[in-house]
């Protein structure tokens, strides 16, 4: 692995292998070892053309656990602002020595292109482009559904909310496939959750009680009003109305599912406070889990090269 662009195409052995290696980073926080010097003498150069609370922090944690320098480039004060091109940006972060790229842009497709046009010993690591892929979300998302439910084979996991717009649903779905999730559904109003995402998979659902009744797994998904050019369809009362997960329809689901959210989370849209901070939410585990996922990523693609 070089780049880490998507989940989309991974083999199971690549996946597997970087929740195994997650796992055993979890395990070096447990024995409060703060430092390895995986990446020691490695620059590690946060880009953030979108705003980010819980992976640009993550990664900035995850890249100083490993020894590495770790720059944040400051995109609303940087030459960008300017007009400076993405591959201008690039060529003159890369003259400055520059090992690994963490980048998060809003164009789909942003840190492939980056990816094409850095030398071989560079690697790119996708943390979030468009509506595209978000795998590092994706793989967080896995060790957590791994963690708390162990096999992934007689899984049922329901997608709740905004999925024409997540990325993060788009990484989740192909994870989940590809580790052997038999029953992956993707459950909104026809404006969020078109018929034709059944051909990634998965079973489509229009109404919550379908789409979550017996499921292990809840995932639910903030509504990205940011990109849906003004026009919010169902409004945030519409949507909460028939799909936000309260503790009443979260009983539809299995007694030990588990609540997830990739985050931020728009309290009382998509999910109640209640269920968020409740018992069977484990957001915040999400979050946590996160920085040993992202050291496996950076620790694994700066062990390969070109
Ligand atoms: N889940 C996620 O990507 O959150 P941020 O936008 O805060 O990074």
């Amino acid at each position: 692995l070089i780049h880490l662009l998507s989940t989309e195409g991974l083999p199971r052995e690549i996946l597997t292998h970087i929740l195994d290696t997650a796992a055993n980073f979890v395990g070096v926080h447990q024995r409060e070892v703060k430092k390895l010097p995986l990446l020691r003498g490695k620059s590690v150069f946060n880009l953030f053309f979108e705003n980010s609370t819980r992976t640009r922090t993550t990664f900035e944690i995850a890249a100083t656990r490993l020894s590495a320098d770790v720059i944040n480039l400051d995109i609303a004060r940087s030459s960008a602002a300017k007009g400076e091109s993405l591959l201008d940006t690039i060529a003159n972060l890369s003259a400055m020595a520059a090992d690994i790229f963490v980048v998060r842009h809003s164009e789909s497709g942003a840190p492939y292109l980056i990816a094409q046009h850095v030398a071989p010993h560079v690697h790119v690591i996708n943390a979030g482009d468009g509506r595209h892929a978000h795998p590092t979300q994706g793989l967080l998302d896995m060790y957590t559904i791994r963690h708390h439910k162990g096999d992934f084979s007689q899984l049922s996991v329901a997608i709740v909310g905004d999925v024409l717009h997540s990325r993060v649903a788009r990484s989740d779905i192909h994870a989940l496939r590809t580790l052997g999730c038999p029953d992956v559904r993707v459950v909104g109003p026809r404006t969020l959750v078109p018929p034709d995402l059944a051909a990634m998979g998965v079973r489509v659902c229009h109404e919550l009680e379908e789409g979550i009744r017996g499921c292990d797994v809840v995932i639910t998904l903030r509504l990205q009003n940011e990109r849906m050019n003004g026009a919010l369809l169902p409004s945030s009362q519409e949507y909460f109305q028939r799909f936000g997960l309260t503790p009443e329809r979260l009983r539809w689901a299995k007694p030990d599912a588990i609540v997830m959210h990739p985050g931020p989370v728009n309290r009382g849209v998509e999910i109640a406070s209640s269920v968020v901070d409740g018992a069977q939410s484990v957001v915040l585990e999400q979050v946590t889990f996160g920085i040993a996922v992202r050291m496996a990523v950076m620790g694994i693609v700066a062990a390969n090269e070109a």
